[in-house]
C-alpha cells in the first residue's frame, strides 16, 4: 500500500488506470477486477455421496470486513450447488445467526453450551434453515464468557475440533464465522479448520493485520493444526467507480497473488438489505450480481479444491 495515499483518491477518478471490468460478471478469459485473466469456473458436477466435510475459517482479526456476509451467502451458493453445508455461527454478537432468522435470544442451547458443558451432542444445537442443504449451529451473548472459562481447560485449542466431530460425515463444507479477533475461540476455529479464507474490504487500511494473522495461522500450523492453509484472500465492499478500490485489489494481488480469488464482491446495498430480510442473497435477489458473484466463489473455491 502507499504512504501517499490521499483522501482525494477516493474520487471517481479513474482516467489513469486501463480499464478494469466493475462486476464479477466478465467473460472468461477477459480480465477480472483482480487485473488478472478470468479462467473458467464451470459448474462442478452434482455429489452422488456426502462428507467428509472440509471445515473453512472465515477469518479476519479486523471489523466489518465480510466474514458473516460470506459466511452466509458463501454457504447459501454452495448449498444452491447441492452441497450440504453447516455453519457455525462462532461470535458472540451472533450476527451470522440473526442474519438467517434465528431468534438468538431465546436459545437455551448453542455452540456455548457445547464448548464448556460436556455431555452435549451438536445435532442437538444444529438447526436448519429456510434454504435447503443449509444448517446452522447458532451463537448468542453466552459466548463472550466462554473465552475466559476455557483457559482453564485441558486441550482448550482442540475443543471446538472435537465438539464438530460427531457431524463431519452428515456435511461436505462447514464454515465458520469467526469474531474479530485472534483470541481462544479464533484459534479454536482455526485448529479444526482445514483451511482459512481472509475477507479483505477494499479500502485503505485493508491489509493492516494481515500479517499477525498470517503469523497466527503459520503458529497453528506448526503447533495444532498441521493441515491448515488459506484457501483464499476475498476481496470485499470492491467499488468499480474508484480508483481507490482499484489500488487495493491490485497491491493486495502484488503480495498475495495467486492466494486472491479471482472473485471480488462488489459493494452494494443488497447484502445489507438481505441481512434485515434474513435472507441470503441468492434467495433476497437472486438476480442480482452480487448473488451472481457469491455463486462465482462457490465455484471458484470447488475449482481450487477448497470444497468437494
Ligand atoms: N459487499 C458488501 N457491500 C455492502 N455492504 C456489505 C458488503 N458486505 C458486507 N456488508 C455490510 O457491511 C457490514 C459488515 O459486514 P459483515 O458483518 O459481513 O462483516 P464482519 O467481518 O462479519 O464483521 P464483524 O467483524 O463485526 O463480525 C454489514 O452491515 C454488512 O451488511
Ligand atoms: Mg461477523
Amino acid at each position: 500500500m502507499n504512504e501517499e495515499y490521499h483522501p482525494t483518491m477516493h474520487t471517481d477518478d479513474v482516467g489513469s488506470l486501463p480499464h478494469l471490468p466493475g462486476t464479477e460478471l466478465a467473460g472468461v478469459g477477459a480480465i477480472g477486477p483482480t487485473g488478472r485473466p478470468l479462467p473458467e469456473f464451470p459448474d462442478p458436477p452434482r455429489l452422488t455421496s456426502h462428507g467428509p466435510a472440509r471445515v473453512i475459517a472465515m477469518c479476519n482479526q479486523k471489523g466489518g470486513v465480510g466474514k458473516t456476509t460470506t459466511t452466509i451467502n458463501l454457504g447459501a451458493a454452495l448449498a444452491e450447488l447441492g452441497r450440504r453445508v453447516l455453519l457455525v455461527d462462532f461470535d458472540p454478537q451472533g450476527a451470522l445467526s440473526v442474519g438467517l432468522g434465528v431468534p438468538t435470544h431465546q436459545l437455551d442451547t448453542t455452540i456455548y453450551t457445547l464448548l464448556v458443558e460436556r455431555g452435549h451432542d451438536i445435532r442437538e444445537v444444529v438447526q436448519r434453515t429456510r434454504t435447503d442443504n443449509l444448517d446452522i449451529v447458532p451463537a448468542n451473548i453466552d459466548l463472550s464468557a466462554a473465552e475466559v472459562q476455557l483457559v482453564g481447560e485441558v486441550a482448550r485449542e482442540q475443543i471446538l475440533a472435537r465438539v464438530l466431530r460427531p457431524v463431519l460425515d452428515d456435511y461436505d463444507v462447514i464454515l465458520i464465522d469467526c469474531q474479530p479477533s485472534l483470541g481462544l475461540l479464533t484459534v479454536n476455529a482455526l485448529t479444526a479448520a482445514h483451511g482459512v479464507v481472509i475477507p479483505l474490504e477494499c479500502e485503505f487500511f485493508a491489509m493492516r493485520g494481515v500479517a499477525l494473522l498470517i503469523e497466527t495461522i503459520e503458529k497453528i500450523t506448526d503447533r495444532l493444526n498441521p493441515r491448515l492453509q488459506v484457501d483464499g484472500i476475498l476481496a470485499t465492499m470492491y467499488d468499480s467507480r474508484t480508483l481507490h478500490s482499484k489500488e487495493v485489489v491490485r497491491s493486495v494481488v502484488d503480495h498475495f497473488g495467486e492466494q486472491v480469488f479471482h472473485t471480488v464482491i462488489s459493494r452494494t446495498v443488497k447484502f445489507p438489505d438481505a441481512t434485515l430480510a434474513a435472507e441470503p442473497i441468492t434467495t433476497y435477489a437472486a438476480t442480482h450480481t452480487a448473488a451472481a458473484a457469491y455463486r462465482q466463489l462457490a465455484r471458484e473455491l470447488i475449482a481450487r479444491g477448497g470444497a468437494a
